[in-house]
């Protein structure tokens, strides 16, 4: 078997926040990259962060996932593909309970037209899939474990994550058409350290870093903490807040446990977080300590599906995958901070 397609690694949604990051780690490990990304949710101008941080510019091919005949088209000319990391999809939580549909054709077609290509190359392609702690919902025992159960999904776009899972699931069942990992990411934040890439929300970030670092930057006037009447140790909702760039080297190394045939089935699931829960008032205290500034914020009401706290049991990754984080909370506040500055040029 010729080994030269194991280098060649399929990226979809590379150009988006963790895909872009992910994209960086994997050409500094000596992977080439090829990316799909339909430019919905993200830019063309990502190629040039990535490039001056490795000094290769990744291939790029603008395909909208739901486009069968592009994704066969794609796999024609690509079949030494040697594996496949998974993030091309919808992911604002709200806009999916106004949209479900577009979620539901969007995020599950994208992977269903994946996979019926992979069944074409009649070989177990490494599949490595973008999943979320959303999918324990409010979970019943501190920290999350991969065998806590999965809830009823609080929005189409949870269920989106659970769905995925479940056909991913399903088709390693069948036959050999994919070895595959689930990452269950717990709160991605923060910017490459070069800050030639970071996240780059489009309209008012929904998530709590970047609103955080938009207020200070002068783009709302205030923060708005919704709810400090939760059963926490400060009353505002817990979560786990995993810098981007740890989080991106996990899907690196996930992707090489299935390249060396490490796994121990053809489906694994690893929670990907810190392992310590943050509350949103000690995110502001970060982010006010690392940038010396202070935030403006004020308590509004709760936010609807919103869970009181979520963090990640780490063990597995640890043990198992043989992976951790190392960067801590102000680390990645901090470079949340220093890549708003940049982008917009304060
Ligand atoms: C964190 C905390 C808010 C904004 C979601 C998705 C998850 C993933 C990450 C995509 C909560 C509070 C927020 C604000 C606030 N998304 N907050 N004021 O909801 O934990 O996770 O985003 O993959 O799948 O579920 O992240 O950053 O939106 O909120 O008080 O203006 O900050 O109430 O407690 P969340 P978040």
């Amino acid at each position: 078997m010729s080994h030269s397609y194991l280098k060649k690694i399929l990226v979809t949604g590379g150009l988006g926040f963790i895909g872009s990051h992910t994209v960086v780690e994997l050409q500094q490990q000596g992977f080439e990259v090829i990316i799909i990304d339909d430019l919905s949710n993200s830019s063309k101008e990502v190629l040039n962060g990535i490039t001056a941080i490795t000094q290769q510019t990744p291939a790029f091919a603008e395909i909208d996932l739901k486009d069968k005949q592009a994704v066969s088209a794609f796999f024609s000319n690509h079949s030494d593909i040697g594996g496949i990391i998974h993030f091309a999809a919808y992911k604002a939580v709200g806009e999916s309970v106004e949209k479900p549909l577009q979620y539901y054709d969007n995020n599950l077609g994208g992977i269903v037209n994946l996979l019926l290509e992979a069944e074409k190359l009649n070989r177990s392609l490494p599949f490595i899939f973008s999943s979320s702690c959303t999918v324990y919902g409010q979970a019943d025992a501190l920290p999350i474990t991969e065998d806590a159960p999965i809830k009823k999904a609080n929005s189409p776009y949870g269920n989106t994550k659970q769905i995925g899972e479940e056909i991913l699931f399903d088709v390693t069942q069948s036959k050999d058409i994919v070895n595959v990992i689930s990452l269950r990411y717990f709160n991605p934040i923060g910017a490459h350290p070069s800050l030639e890439i970071g996240e780059l929300p489009i309209g008012k970030p929904q998530n709590l870093v970047p609103f955080i670092t938009q207020t200070a930057a002068g783009l709302h006037d205030k923060l708005t903490i919704f709810g400090d009447d939760y059963p926490t140790t400060d009353g505002t909702c817990v979560r786990d807040y995993i810098h981007v760039v740890d989080l991106s080297k996990a899907h690196v190394v996930a992707l090489q446990r299935l390249l060396n045939q490490k796994q121990t089935s053809n489906y694994e699931v690893f929670n990907l977080g810190t392992g310590t829960g943050s509350s949103v008032l000690e995110v502001v205290q970060s982010f006010e300590r690392t940038s010396g500034r202070s935030l403006a914020y004020e308590i509004g009401p709760r936010r609807t599906g919103d869970v009181i706290a979520a963090y990640a049991d780490t063990s597995k990754a640890n043990n198992e995958l043989g992976w951790k984080t190392e960067k801590t909370l102000d680390e990645a506040v901090d470079s949340a901070w220093k890549w708003e500055q940049k982008i917009r040029g304060i």
